[in-house]
């Protein structure tokens, strides 16, 4: 042996168990890895791009081409738990074992259990019912509905623009994430299936709550009752618009839901709000992460904005370089159906991997210069935010959608934008949504 080769290993030790401890701390949802989770994934990056993470149960795997690989192979990984292994619930289910000594909460329980976590439809659905389910979803997001909702984004995006504008004349900042990344998304998402507007605050605290377990272990006892009466009254709200769209059916995703008969079978009552629900979190969390990052990139960067402004060509590959380099979606897991092997590294059948895309959109191996924004990347299409192969986001269009017409009116209406001081940079409470809860932006209304 060199003398040289125990220094090495040490060094290596050193780096694994610094890293391990940042990925613990991540998981834990400690504020500071979770603003900045970039270098100890690049630090897993290095050390081989798989490691094993106990608190989270799962294999954390780093680098592009294995995750893109992973996410294409149907055959041996299985999508039934994308959020994470089921021990992962635990702290859901000592939750909702305190709640079941409530009363008030009886009638609650009985009702979630009956209609959730039954069904496996798109995001938790292997083929090859997946691939007969995602054949019902995909033509309500064809190029051609997309462009139809064109004019109702502009529309929700210049109405909540005008809230904006007021507030900074009277106020002279504005917090950008509440008074329209949030509205853009929910508004749309709303409208197509067919929440009338008066619903609209009910619909977002719905997601909020709903939302709250993914990438949260330790739930508070709180957390879990409201999770539990959203489900409770989404589910109510849904069915019931369920048999209104089968009695008359009308142009939206809801009455394609309602309606929808899969090889002779109509999708069960589970199933149907299952893909509600998967649209109502999916469409609207992410959304408003990828319109807050684009706003603060702007604000940060005047270079970019001005580039951007006088050359609006410039705005869709600005949302698609944010999009690699922000991913809303910090990772998602899969199961191991089989032994396989990746990179090297063994992981038994049954065992789970964190496939994260905020770190293979930043693979050095991928992408040149990976933790500097560039809008001229000449493939920044290449990005993994919205997954790959089979499970990719069928509301890719109509995000990318919202984000480029959100920040044309961001450009037609505010100049001189800036961050205020008063800014705190806070994260949401999540290891796997990543984005701020809000961001307060300066700005001269044009
Ligand atoms: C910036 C915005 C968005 C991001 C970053 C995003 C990200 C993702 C990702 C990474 C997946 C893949 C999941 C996997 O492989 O397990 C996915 C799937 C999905 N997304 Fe999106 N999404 C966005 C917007 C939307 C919108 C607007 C909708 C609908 C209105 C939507 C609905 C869905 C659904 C239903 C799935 C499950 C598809 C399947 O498993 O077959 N997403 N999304």
């Amino acid at each position: 042996m060199t003398v040289e080769s125990p220094g090495k290993e040490t060094q290596v030790d050193v780096l694994r168990e610094s890293t391990r401890r940042n990925l613990d701390a991540l998981i834990a949802r400690d504020q500071s890895l979770i603003a900045c989770p970039y270098p100890t994934f690049a630090d897993v990056r290095e050390i081989g791009g798989v490691v094993y993470s106990e608190p989270l149960g799962a294999w954390v795997v780093t680098r592009y081409d294995d995750v893109r690989a992973i996410l294409r192979d149907t055959e041996r990984f299985s999508s039934l738990s994308p959020t994470g292994p089921q021990a992962a619930g635990a702290s859901l289910m000592a939750g909702i074992a305190e709640l079941s000594q409530d009363p008030t909460m009886a009638a609650v329980l009985g009702s979630v259990s009956m209609t959730r976590g039954r069904a496996a439809v798109l995001l938790n659905a292997d083929p090859p019912d997946h691939r007969r389910q995602r054949r019902l979803v995909n033509p309500a997001f064809r190029p051609d509905r997309i462009r139809a909702l064109e004019p109702l984004i502009e529309s929700t995006a210049s109405a909540l623009m005008d809230v904006v504008v007021d507030e900074l004349n009277e106020v002279g900042e504005v917090d950008i994430v509440a008074r329209f990344a949030v509205g853009v998304p929910m508004t749309i998402i709303a409208h197509a299936l067919g929440v009338p507007d008066h619903d609209l605050g009910t619909f977002k605290r719905w997601s909020d709550d709903i939302v709250m377990p993914v990438g949260n272990h330790d739930p508070s006892v709180d957390q879990v009752r409201g999770f539990l009466v959203s489900t409770k009254q989404f589910n109510e709200y849904f069915l019931e618009r369920i048999s209104e769209r089968r009695r008359q059916p009308t142009d939206d995703i809801l009455s394609d839901i309602a309606n929808a008969v899969i090889d002779g079978e109509e999708l069960s009552d589970d199933e149907q709000l299952g893909m509600l629900t998967q649209f109502l979190v999916a469409g609207n969390e992410t959304t408003t992460k990828l319109i807050t990052n684009i706003v603060r990139h702007l604000a940060e960067a005047p270079d970019v904005a001005r580039r951007v402004r006088e050359d609006r060509s410039l705005v869709e590959p600005l949302v698609e370089e944010m999009l690699r380099i922000e991913a809303p979606v910090g990772g998602l897991f899969r199961q191991a159906k089989t032994d396989v092997v990746v990179n090297g590294t063994e992981i038994p059948a049954g065992q789970h991997v964190w496939l994260l895309f905020a770190s293979a959109n930043r693979d050095e191996c991928r992408f040149a210069d990976p933790d500097v924004v560039d809008i001229d990347r000449p493939n920044l299409r290449e990005h993994l935010a919205f997954g790959n192969g089979e499970h990719f986001c069928p509301g890719a269009g109509l995000a990318r959608a919202e984000a480029r017409i959100a920040t044309n009116v961001v450009l037609d209406r505010l100049d001189d934008m800036s961050l205020s001081p008063s800014n705190d940079y806070r994260y949401g409470d999540s290891f796997v949504l990543r984005g701020l809860e809000r961001l307060l932006v300066r700005a001269r209304p044009v």
